[in-house]
């Protein structure tokens, strides 16, 4: 039993939405051993704008949702993975240089490459933000040599382009402020729909070229992989409640009455038949009825736009022919019935709807909303020694060391 439980650990991933906050626990044993003891969503409190307006009222709504998973399932732990939300983000493309040798050349060693990458970071950010993800996407050799590893080169100078992740300061402050106050610590920091695509994309169809689009409340994002990474990143500022809203506004509905009625029976336009079904849709103390068409019809030209605007943020990336493994999607908006057939449609692609990737021990419901508390928590593993330790074998560390030895021989004869 204490052998087990020593074993065991539990990693929380906790995803600030625009609207709402989920969390979701995953139990670790190693890497093939997962199991997902719960999932919750809870509507925000005490955040507007994408910042914290009331620390007491965010830090509560944070404990509640956490709350409510760990009191069923009786368990306890202290830090959690905080994934922020695609409005919170800003993205660099950073260029820098840095000289190897002042005559002759030498052998680019990981060192070379560290302190390349700190110029990249120390100078591609402004002082006031904080940078989640760092990916360099290829290094240039003397200005003539393309590579993406440059260790065991010569070379005289070493240049790299990177992707950053940034994030203001002060607002990721305030938020850990408010998981403190909660009664937690904050392991990591990351980019939720960054961190879903490494529990929802298999590494051969990011290898091979393909689209994750995550459809959340007022933000749609989409990410494109190619070689293994990813190369490109749009917000595109429109979302699910769009659609809320003018189904609101054409049914005179409140948004939260407007809400239930899209995700119980708003469509992408197509099966006449059901157009002229009629709902009952309750107004202050009666029932009034509306056809399921004038619904669908409310929301026509946004998912057009929608549609529209994944395409062109592809054709953007400037990838477009390069992706062989169709696109996939994410988020509570991708939930809407007859989307993913649209969008196959309108981009002329294989489209999905994401599934979670992992050895867990039963299936997760509702993968395209929770598959981000899943992607933070796992990648929470992924940064941990526990991980260190279970996937890398005794001769790992030995070619490590190794690797190490002939590096410092490298810098120095
Ligand atoms: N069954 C459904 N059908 C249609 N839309 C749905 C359904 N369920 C949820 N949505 C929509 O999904 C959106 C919320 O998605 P999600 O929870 O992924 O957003 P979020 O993570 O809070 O937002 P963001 O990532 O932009 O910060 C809302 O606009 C909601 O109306
Ligand atoms: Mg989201």
């Amino acid at each position: 039993m204490l052998t087990k439980m020593i074993n065991e650990k539990y990693y929380c991933g906790l995803d600030i939405g625009t609207r709402k906050i989920k969390a979701g626990i995953l139990k670790i044993k190693d890497p093939s051993d997962m199991e997902l003891i719960g999932a919750y969503e809870h509507k925000s409190h005490g955040f507007r704008d994408n910042a914290v307006s009331d620390l007491g009222e965010f830090s509560e709504c944070i404990h509640s949702a956490i709350d409510e998973i760990t009191k069923k399932a009786g368990i306890k732990f202290k830090a959690i993975q905080l994934g922020v939300g695609a409005a919170m983000i800003e993205t660099r493309q950073v260029d820098t240089v840095i000289p190897l040798v002042d005559r002759g050349h030498k052998v680019i060693t990981q060192q070379d490459i560290k302190k390349l990458n700190n110029n990249a970071r120390l100078l591609g950010t402004k002082i006031e933000e904080e940078v989640l993800h760092e990916l360099p996407q290829y290094y240039v050799v003397d200005d003539v040599n393309s590579a993406l590893n440059p260790a065991g080169l010569y070379g005289r100078k070493l240049g790299v382009n990177s992707l950053m992740i940034v994030i203001n300061g002060n607002r990721i402050r305030n938020i850990t402020k408010a998981v403190h106050q909660a009664g937690y610590d904050v392991d990591n920091v990351f980019f939720s729909s960054y961190v879903t695509s490494k529990v929802v994309l298999r590494d051969v169809e990011k290898k091979k070229g393909c689209v994750l689009v995550d459809i959340g409340s007022q933000n749609t994002t989409v990410l494109v992989f190619l070689d293994g990474g990813l190369r490109f990143l749009e917000r595109i500022n429109m979302g699910g409640d769009h659609l809320t809203h003018h189904i609101a506004d054409q049914i005179h509905l409140s948004f939260d009455l407007a809400e239930e009625i899209k995700q119980s029976y708003a469509m992408v336009l197509g099966s006449e038949a059901l157009q002229d079904e009629e709902i009952l849709v309750k107004r202050e103390d009666s029932y009034f009825p509306v056809k399921r068409g004038e619904i669908c019809q409310a929301i026509e030209s946004d998912i057009e736009e929608l549609a529209g605007r994944i395409q062109l943020a592809v054709m953007h990336s400037g990838l477009r022919d390069k992706i062989n493994n169709g696109l996939t999607i994410i988020g509570g908006g991708s939930l809407l019935s007859g989307f993913i057939e649209k969008i196959g449609q309108a981009m002329n692609m294989t489209v999905k709807l994401g599934q979670v990737n992992l050895p867990l021990r039963k299936n997760l419901n509702h993968a395209a909303l929770f598959s981000s508390v899943v992607g933070l928590a796992q990648c929470g593993y992924e940064k941990s020694f526990r991980y260190s330790m279970a996937s890398n074998s005794q001769s790992h560390w030995s070619q490590q060391v190794i690797n190490r030895i002939k590096d410092l021989y490298q810098e120095y004869f």
